[in-house]
C-alpha cells in the first residue's frame, strides 16, 4: 500500500489533466518556447501562432507539449485557452496566480508548474519581439518573475545533474 499522500487538486485540475485542451504541436506557429528542465522531466514547450492586426499583434492559435506533472498540464492547458484570441500585450498581463486562480487554486507545492506555463508564455513574447527588432512600449526590459524563475529552476536543474555526474564519475 502507497504510504503517499494524494495532493489536493481542484475538480478543474483534474478535469484538464485527463483532457487537455490545445494539446501538440503547431505546426505553423510564430513562437516555439520551451521551459524548464527536459532532464527532470518538469517542461514545457509553448507553440504561438500570432496574427498581425491594425490596433496590435493576436495571439490566434497556441497549443502545448508538457513533459511535467499533472499540474504542469492543466496549467498549459488552461492558459492556452486564455490567451487564445488575446493580444499579446494583455496576454503579457497574465500572472501565474491568475492561471492558478482559474484552475480554482494549486497546492503551494505546484505554484511552480504555473510559473512555468506562464514563464514560457513571458519568455516566448519576449523572444518574439526581440527576433522582430522590436521593442513595444508595454514590454519591460526587466524580467518578470516567473522569467527569473525558470531560469532559477532551470540553473538548479544543471546544478543538480552536475554533481549526479560527477558523483557517479568518482563512483566509477
Ligand atoms: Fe514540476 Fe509540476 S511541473 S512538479
Amino acid at each position: 500500500m502507497s504510504s503517499r499522500i494524494p495532493l489536493p487538486y481542484s475538480p478543474k485540475v483534474l478535469e484538464l489533466f485527463r483532457n487537455p485542451r490545445n494539446l501538440g504541436p503547431l505546426e505553423d506557429a510564430d513562437v516555439v518556447e520551451m521551459a524548464g528542465s527536459p532532464a527532470c522531466g518538469d517542461m514545457i514547450k509553448l507553440y504561438l501562432k500570432i496574427a498581425h492586426m491594425e490596433d496590435g499583434d493576436y495571439i490566434e492559435k497556441a497549443s502545448f507539449e508538457s513533459y511535467g506533472c499533472a499540474a504542469n498540464i492543466a496549467t498549459a492547458s488552461i492558459m492556452t485557452e486564455l490567451i487564445i484570441g488575446k493580444r499579446l500585450e494583455d496576454a503579457w498581463r497574465i500572472s501565474w496566480k491568475d492561471v492558478s486562480n482559474e484552475l480554482g487554486g494549486l497546492p503551494p507545492i505546484k505554484y511552480h508548474c504555473s510559473i512555468l506555463a506562464v514563464g514560457a508564455l513571458k519568455m516566448g513574447i519576449r523572444s518574439y519581439y526581440r527576433r522582430l527588432g522590436i521593442q513595444p512600449g508595454w514590454l519591460p526590459k526587466d524580467l518578470t518573475i516567473e522569467e527569473k524563475q525558470v531560469i532559477e529552476e532551470e540553473k538548479l536543474m544543471e546544478r543538480y545533474y552536475r554533481s549526479m555526474a560527477s558523483l557517479d564519475a568518482n563512483q566509477g
